[in-house]
């Protein structure tokens, strides 16, 4: 039986080049590993409520049995106002409640975080760790991956051009699997 480690990309935009890196990584996967990109679109703003009165929505239900079966994850963050986006930050909060029954708990993670600027959403990435270490998901400390000039990096049909930044991000994913390996 494979592996499977989510891919979850934190845009909501169609055009996202975030989406489109997510996408890119699917076929890097080896051999007894699937790569599976775990929409969080659909999650409505967290609210306490809904857990505590039993009126889960069903995207949550959906959401936390996905991130239940995963082996691992690789965050693909954009940056919004040098943190993470709200909509990725909501996604951690669904998956974190109810309180002690947390979803992430123990997954090996890693950040891939990108802009189309120069710095490669680098505080996003940090803020993210701070995240992860808060909810218990070791996270692959090297390579660092900050991809900058992410609008750059595609085709005509979206899809990642090839040559050595494409590489180098197959190298990050191949570095994460083994790291994942050992640390799960
Ligand atoms: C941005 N953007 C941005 N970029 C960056 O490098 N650092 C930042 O702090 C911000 N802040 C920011 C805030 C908000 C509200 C938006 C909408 C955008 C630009 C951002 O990197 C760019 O829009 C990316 O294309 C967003 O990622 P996706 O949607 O392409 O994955």
């Amino acid at each position: 039986m494979s592996k499977i480690i989510g891919v979850i990309a934190g845009s909501l935009r169609k055009e996202s080049f975030s989406k489109k890196i997510a996408n890119g990584l699917l076929s890097m996967a080896p051999e007894g590993v699937e790569f599976k990109i775990i929409p969080i679109d659909e999650l409505p703003i967290y609210n306490q409520d809904f857990d505590d009165h039993h009126n889960v929505p069903a995207a949550y239900v959906t959401f936390r049995n996905a991130i239940q079966s995963l082996h691992g994850v690789i965050f693909v963050t954009p940056e919004h106002n040098r943190s993470i986006p709200a909509v990725l930050k909501n996604a951690l909060d669904v998956g974190s409640r109810p309180y002690g029954k947390s979803v992430w708990n123990g997954k090996p993670a890693a950040v891939f975080s990108n802009s189309p600027g120069n710095i490669g959403g680098f505080g996003a990435n940090h803020h993210l760790r701070q995240c992860l270490v808060f909810l218990n998901i070791p996270v692959m400390q090297q390579p660092e991956v900050y991809i900058q000039k992410s609008h750059e990096l595609f085709d005509d049909a979206g899809n990642l051009k090839e040559g050595e930044r494409k590489e180098f991000i197959a190298k990050a994913v191949g570095a994460y699997i083994d790291w994942a390996n050992k640390n799960a």
